[in-house]
């Protein structure tokens, strides 16, 4: 059976996180209560917090006050009382994704941002998305000016994933995002979609309803984690009046550069998933 869940009665009680759409930071604006800020040690430990009258930031450098740091400007250091340094800044929408609280896991920014361009993602696009999980995807299209409806079969986690995106995104993202509880592989309702993007375990059994859904010249994507879902979901697009299709991974090693000390680093998130990506037929 499916349900709409999404009213303002879900999200009404949540703790703003950010700074969403509907009130964009206006260049060098001072931190307010009720945003979230990044606190960032000499370590490079991230610590995201949401700013509060009266309340304490704790670790075991001691304490730092919120009303210390409204009203003062991002980018600032501040010294916890028994030591220590905090670099605070305004967290970006990668941060988020990577501190926010989940129910499935996440997509990393490292797949979201290719993700945005191989589903060509614009303002107004028309996207069905299924499964929302923890709505790491749903909030990178949505801040790309996408129109989401999204399927997900377990209520616990489209309500995480509208918990999620309204704390990054504010309410009013909610007039172009709806999450549906139901199971994608019956079918999807909706026509003359853009884009289908998939974060689902058999994507494959999406094809057929994709091919009915999207409009000629319309992109289907799908995230897998394994290579094998990655086969298979192609042979599914090879059926199914699909195009185009490619497989790719997102490898992405970042550099230690100190001094003469200038090579990769040692350590770096090895594998994610594959992207697959296709182009619907007239
Ligand atoms: C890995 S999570 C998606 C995470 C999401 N892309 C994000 O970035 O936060 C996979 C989701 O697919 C949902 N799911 C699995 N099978 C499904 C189906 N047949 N129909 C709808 N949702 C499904 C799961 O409940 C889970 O929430």
């Amino acid at each position: 059976m499916e349900r709409t869940i999404g009213e303002n009665s879900e999200t009404a009680d949540m703790d703003r996180l950010s700074t969403g759409e509907d009130t964009m930071p206006a260049v060098a604006r001072p931190l307010m209560a009720g945003e979230g800020v990044l606190l960032i040690d000499v370590k490079q430990r991230r610590y995201l917090i949401t700013l509060a009258h009266g309340q304490e930031f704790h670790s075991h450098t001691g304490f730092i006050r919120h009303d210390d740091l409204i009203g003062r400007s991002e980018g600032i250091t501040v010294r916890a009382n028994r030591s220590g340094n905090f670099l605070v800044l305004r967290p970006t929408l990668s941060d988020y994704v990577l501190k926010m609280p989940r129910g499935a896991q996440v997509i990393y920014p490292k797949d979201l941002g290719p993700l945005l361009m191989i589903a060509d993602i614009f303002p107004g696009a028309r996207v069905l998305e299924s499964g929302v999980g923890s709505g790491a995807l749903s909030m990178t299209m949505l801040r790309a000016g996408a129109d989401i409806v999204g399927y997900e079969l377990r209520a616990d986690f489209a309500s995480r994933a509208l918990k999620n995106v309204t704390a990054v995104l504010g309410a009013g993202v909610l007039s172009r995002y709806r999450v549906e509880e139901r199971d994608t592989y019956d079918g999807i309702d909706e026509i003359d979609l853009d884009r289908v993007v998939l974060d689902l375990p058999e994507p494959w059994q999406v094809t057929p309803h994709a091919a009915h859904a999207l409009r000629p010249g319309g992109i289907i994507v799908a995230y897998t984690p394994t290579i094998i879902q990655a086969v298979q979901f192609r042979e599914g697009l090879s059926v199914g009046g699909f195009a185009q299709a490619e497989t790719l991974e997102v490898l992405n090693r970042t550099w230690h550069i100190e001094g003469q000390s200038v090579r990769p680093d040692h350590r770096m998130v090895a594998h994610t998933g594959f992207l697959t990506h296709a182009r619907r037929m007239a």
